[in-house]
């Protein structure tokens, strides 16, 4: 038996429950992992309040790091004791918990457990909009939107590290100074006001060649207006809200615009595009390219809490719960 957060009915944070439920042995393809720390994660809060469909009742929680305690048949690469992490499938906020070894991957000595859990899924995500959803060359401009969260950190940082004139919008002085702490050349407190003028006016009017977006809702208009004419829209995300498609013409509009809303799910659904963007990441922490701050750490019964904490915007950088 395991102590874990349950998700019983779709709801606000307080339909987070603590209970205890069985973990069972690996079955083919699984392997049982002992958590360490868990990350906290927004899509945690989009399944927990039924935005993204989960079937009921499950295990919340996306993301963490710890020790293989069983393998199931048919699993190779892998052995007991095991310091590993993964991302996916829902089921992270527990003690312990199975998941399919396809999602797992080894976490190197140098890679502190925290730090794992907490960018792993976040992190990876970084290195694919950077690396694939678009390629980042010296001399690109992006507007990276929370540039002070979990997400918005890296992306700041590595979009650097690429050679990006970057641009960062965050809600408050403090956020707006972590920001610049993370290499922004420029930020922008969009509680303050809009961001909008700003950033045409940093670009001499031509705008950015892309948004990186993962508020949604609150963002998305002035996002559009921010880009050069052909430039790049990457809706990654929906902390403020889902954003509905606008009408086709708007793209062409406001300049024959791309727009994409990625997903990990199609960029590193396989276990080989896992590996590749994990050792990418852990690589670049180890490097030191990427510094990963954990702003919050909870023990496992307070996940509503954190979840509280994200959705009034009141963290920065990435939050774990502790097992
Ligand atoms: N597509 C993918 O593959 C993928 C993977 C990972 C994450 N994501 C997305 O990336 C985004 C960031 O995720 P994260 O886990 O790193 O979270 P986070 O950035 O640590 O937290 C979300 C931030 O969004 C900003 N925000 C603006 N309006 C908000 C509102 N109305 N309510 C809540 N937050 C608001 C806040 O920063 P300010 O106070 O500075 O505005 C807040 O701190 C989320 O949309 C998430 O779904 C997508």
């Amino acid at each position: 038996m395991t102590r874990a957060i349950l998700v019983r009915a779709h709801g606000g944070p307080e339909v987070l429950t603590l209970e205890t439920v069985a973990v069972g042995a690996p079955g083919p393809g699984e392997i049982r992992v002992k958590n360490h720390a868990i990350g906290i994660n927004f899509v945690d809060t989009y399944q927990r309040s039924g935005l993204y469909p989960v079937p009921l009742p499950f295990v919340a929680g996306n993301e963490g790091m710890g020790t293989i305690t069983a393998l199931g048949p048919e699993v190779t690469g892998f052995h007991l004791g095991q310091r590993v992490a993964y991302q996916g499938p829902v089921g992270a906020y527990a003690d312990e918990r199975l998941l399919p070894a396809a999602r797992v991957v080894p976490v190197p000595d140098s890679i502190a457990d925290e730090t794992a859990a907490a960018a792993l899924l976040k992190g990876t995500t970084a290195w694919y909009l950077l690396h694939e959803t678009h390629r980042i060359k010296p001399g690109d401009t992006v507007l990276i939107h929370a540039a002070a969260g979990g997400t918005g950190h890296l992306l700041v940082q590595w979009a650097k590290a690429l050679g990006a004139r970057v641009i960062g919008t965050a809600g408050g002085p403090e956020k707006v100074a972590l920001g610049r702490a993370a290499g922004a050349d420029l930020m922008i407190d969009y509680r303050a006001g809009g961001f909008v003028d700003a950033v045409r006016a940093a670009t001499n009017g031509r705008g950015v060649d892309v948004v990186y977006d993962g508020v949604g809702q609150s963002t998305f208009e002035g996002s559009l207006d921010c880009l050069r004419p052909r430039g790049l829209m990457v809706s990654f995300g929906n902390a403020s809200g889902p954003v509905s498609i606008p009408r086709l013409m708007v793209l062409a509009e406001k300049g024959s615009l791309y727009l994409t809303r990625p997903t990990s799910a199609a960029y590193l659904g396989t276990p080989e595009a896992l590996r590749t963007a994990a050792a990418a990441l852990f690589a670049a922490i180890a490097s030191g390219t990427l510094s990963v701050p954990i702003g919050h750490r909870y023990p496992l019964e307070a996940a509503a809490e954190a979840h509280r904490g994200l959705e009034a915007r009141e963290t920065t950088g990435a939050g774990v719960l502790l097992v």
